[in-house]
């Protein structure tokens, strides 16, 4: 069994809670951007309470969103009823997809790599799973570029992490997807505050690609 992080259920009532404000600030554009570039056989780790299913593109044939939390998949399977797309929820982690090797055109990965309890097994997963020229679409908050904001996250990273479901704000998540043998084909990177009071995370959205 994959290492994972533990799930537990008070994180997801308050993502679930918290997720629709920071959406309303702006998240939902960063996720309408972020899949217009899907197509064909997709796979969306960490699919939270489907926020990204609005906006799959009609080139998309299948979703197939992936989310080990029991309330936000309980509202992902009732956002998967007026997808666009077809989308099919199931429990379950980045770090062991349940699909062939080299059998997903585009793996999707909203606000997820900085939970995920190992970046390198769950990228690894990203690369078996895709096919040849296949796409890993990321939109996530990472380490910030600046020292002293960088010592900060380090800092309150161990304790931030055991109140939000695991989450790291320190990770270098594309020096890892880039580590992990993928190629970052386009990327913007942002500043972000996902609810007022917050600080402006830096936040990332991209391409990468299997050759
Ligand atoms: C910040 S939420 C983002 C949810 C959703 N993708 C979004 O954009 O709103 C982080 C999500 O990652 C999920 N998660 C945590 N560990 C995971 C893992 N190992 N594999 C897949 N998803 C995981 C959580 O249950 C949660 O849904």
């Amino acid at each position: 069994m994959p290492r994972t992080n533990r799930h537990d259920t008070s994180f997801g009532s308050s993502y679930a809670r918290a997720g629709p404000r920071m959406d309303a600030r702006g998240a939902t554009e960063h996720r309408r951007r972020l899949v217009e570039a899907a197509y064909g056989v997709v796979v969306e780790i960490g699919a939270g309470y489907g926020a990204t299913f609005p906006h799959y593109p009609a080139a998309v044939t299948g979703v197939l969103a992936l989310e080990p939390d029991p309330t936000l998949r309980g509202l992902a399977l009732a956002a998967a009823r007026t997808a666009p797309v077809p989308v099919t929820v199931e429990e379950g982690v980045a770090e062991s997809v349940p699909t062939a090797d080299a059998s997903v055109d585009v793996v999707v990965s909203s606000l997820v790599l900085c939970s995920v309890a190992d970046q390198s097994v769950a990228l690894a997963e990203v690369l078996r799973v895709l096919r040849p020229g296949g796409l890993l679409l990321f939109y996530e908050h990472v380490r910030s570029a600046h020292r002293v904001f960088a010592a900060a996250e380090d800092l309150v990273t161990p304790l931030w992490s055991r109140m939000a479901g695991g989450c790291h704000p320190n990770r270098d998540t594309v020096a890892m997807i880039a580590g992990a043998g993928l190629t970052v084909r386009a990327m913007e990177r942002f500043g972000f505050s996902v609810l007022p009071g917050n600080p402006r995370l830096a936040h990332v959205l991209g391409v990468a690609s299997k050759s």
